[in-house]
């Protein structure tokens, strides 16, 4: 996209929330965050320490906690807990997550919260007597929801923070509580799921109220608030056993579903190994499987790697056409080999050893669209609604979460008596071989449902270093466009040299194997599309993909941060 053009339409994106309300300053002794007024940043670059994330206020949050002394890891939790109460269509304590992390002496943390199917799962739990599936039990309700893992994930991730955990979480039960300004985009949201919030909850919920959201409104949560307040009070069993957990089991006792106390006891979060490779120099810190986000990743950058993309130009056709036919490759493999590691050896040194990079460009053809039925998943030779945070602090801490409840809104079953909202992750799973899921992807036996098992993912929170040293912390929502937004990212800065702003907001473009087309977003290049239909590409228009936040640490140190111009994202710093 034209440069110019995205510097316009980032600042009008400079929209200021002022309501002409009572101000309730809420956050440490600074008080700089006003839940009644804020404004959402696009674009800034800072001396010493950032945060971007899906919504101001979670952002400002996570800026009030660093300047009280708290690193990274601190601002993560108050971010990502008040994104819970500020962004309820996607930030959460009902879902699960990936957190990447490079503490400043080096040492990579790749936590795996993903939620997983509780004990009473079976592979065919979604199919009807005949054997047909019946999508609509795992995209919508309780049945559709995995045991959360969210809240374990937090106090995994407060063993590399420095301040109480109740310091982290009283600006989100402040806001539970007290209220805050709703957007003309949270506003449009609630509308269109209050029907879904009514069918699909067994008890009246903050998140419906008589008449219509507006933007302006203020939304208050006091069974959300006591919720976090048990969190705060009692730690992790303040979810995970005691009111709360009985509060979600009587919730699936009413709905029917599989949720128990047991499920909800035996959760625990995961450490992983990284999934770490070079790129043009640059060393690439991304998640593994139970995500199938860091192998993808590591497939498509690898297999462009070899060929001059800066000099074939910034979204020619000759790079589009590539890198289309590396996301195709990527997918198919996704499709069959990537699964939750527990449960399905995955083959990941070979998926992302050049050797079997190569192997998969043999057919590549310059100027000509792959079949996607003539591309199968490789074969291997030996014995797997979200939102993203984005944040480096002054140690040099990188920290990249990506959270999930899956669809916009999750499951769209609040849990009586408790205020949030629960996931509707098990559509990740195949719930049948060869069937779509929400997000068109199709899967087989690696990612099959077995109790106990985490569904795989697409989220891909990354870090880059350059030189050994922090360079970049990445990341989006999107479903199955996480890691294709997260590679044209990388991209856009490795190979085109684009500041963090524009390397977000230019337009995107997604091919994941099955379907065999081209989601495109509706300002992409018009002579680009041309000569991509010419090749024999099924291009399909949609209105955004994703919402990146990325920081590029520059050459003198500081922090250039962008939130995506597709939300409401919003920067903050110092
Ligand atoms: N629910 C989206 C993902 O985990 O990829």
């Amino acid at each position: 996209m034209n440069k110019k053009l995205i510097s316009v339409l980032v600042s009008a994106c400079f929209i200021s929330m002022v309501v002409a309300q009572q101000s309730k300053n809420i956050v440490g002794a600074g008080k700089t965050v006003d839940p009644y007024h804020y404004k959402i940043v696009k674009i800034a670059t800072f001396n010493k320490a950032c945060v971007a994330s899906a919504h101001p206020l979670a952002s400002e949050v996570g800026l009030a906690i660093l300047q009280q002394g708290g690193n990274g890891f601190d601002a993560m939790i108050a971010t990502q807990l008040t994104l819970a109460v500020v962004y309820p269509g996607a930030g959460n304590i009902g879902g699960g997550g990936f957190l990447m992390a490079r503490k400043k002496d080096g040492t990579q943390i790749a936590l795996d919260y993903r939620e997983m199917a509780p004990a009473k799962s079976t592979r065919d739990m979604y199919l009807d007597k005949a054997g047909n599936p019946q999508n609509a039990l795992s995209e919508s309700g309780h049945l559709s929801a995995g045991v959360p893992g969210t809240v374990a994930g937090l106090f995994a991730t407060a063993k590399y923070a420095k301040l109480p955990f109740a310091t982290l979480i009283q600006p989100a039960i402040d806001i539970a509580a007290n209220g805050f300004v709703i957007s003309a985009e949270e506003a449009e949201g609630l509308n269109e799921n209050r029907k879904d919030f009514q069918q699909y909850s067994t008890r009246p919920t903050a998140l419906v109220k008589a008449q219509p959201w507006k933007a302006g409104d203020t939304l208050v949560q006091p069974e959300l608030a006591a919720t976090l307040q048990r969190i705060k009070d009692n730690g992790a069993k303040g979810f995970y056993e005691g009111e709360t957990a009985q509060l979600i089991v009587a919730e699936m006792n009413r709905g029917n579903g599989f949720i128990t106390l047991d499920d909800l006891k035996n959760y625990t979060a995961k450490e992983r190994k990284a999934v770490s490779f070079n790129y043009r120099g640059y060393n690439i810190i991304s998640f593994p499987p139970p995500s199938s986000g860091g192998i993808l990743l590591a497939q498509m950058l690898k297999m462009i790697e070899k060929y001059p993309v800066k000099s074939y130009g910034f979204q020619s056709p000759q790079s589009v056409q590539l890198m289309i036919e590396a996301e195709r490759r990527a997918y198919a493999d996704r499709a069959t080999h990537m699964g939750d590691p527990d449960f399905w050896k995955v083959p990941q040194e070979t998926l992302i050893s050049d050797a079997y990079l190569a192997e998969r460009m043999k057919d590549y053809s310059p100027n000509k669209a792959s079949v996607s039925k003539e591309i199968k998943a490789g074969t291997i030779h030996e014995s797997d609604q979200t939102t993203h945070i984005s944040i480096i602090d002054a140690e040099g801490n990188m920290v990249a979460v990506t959270t999930t409840l899956n669809g916009s809104y999750g499951s769209r079953t609040v849990v009586g008596g408790a205020g949030f909202i629960l996931n509707d992750e098990m559509d990740d799973f195949s719930i049948k071989p060869g069937v779509p899921n929400m997000y068109g992807a199709v899967g087989g036996e690696a990612n099959a449902i077995v109790a106990g098992k985490r569904m795989l993912s697409s989220m891909t929170p990354t870090l880059v270093l350059q030189n050994g040293k922090p360079f970049m912390v990445v990341g989006t929502p999107g479903g199955t466009t996480i890691p294709t937004s997260v590679f044209q990212s990388i991209v856009n800065v490795i190979d085109f040299n684009m500041n963090a702003a524009d390397a977000v907001n230019s337009p995107k473009f997604h091919h994941q194997w099955l379907p065999d087309e081209v989601m495109i977003e509706n300002n992409f290049s018009v002579s680009t599309k041309l000569a991509l239909e010419k090749m024999g590409y099924k291009l399909r228009n949609i209105g955004t993909i994703g919402r990146t936040e990325l920081i590029k640490i520059l050459p003198n140190g500081k922090r250039e941060v962008a939130a995506d111009i597709r939300g409401n994202d919003s920067v903050a710093g110092y």
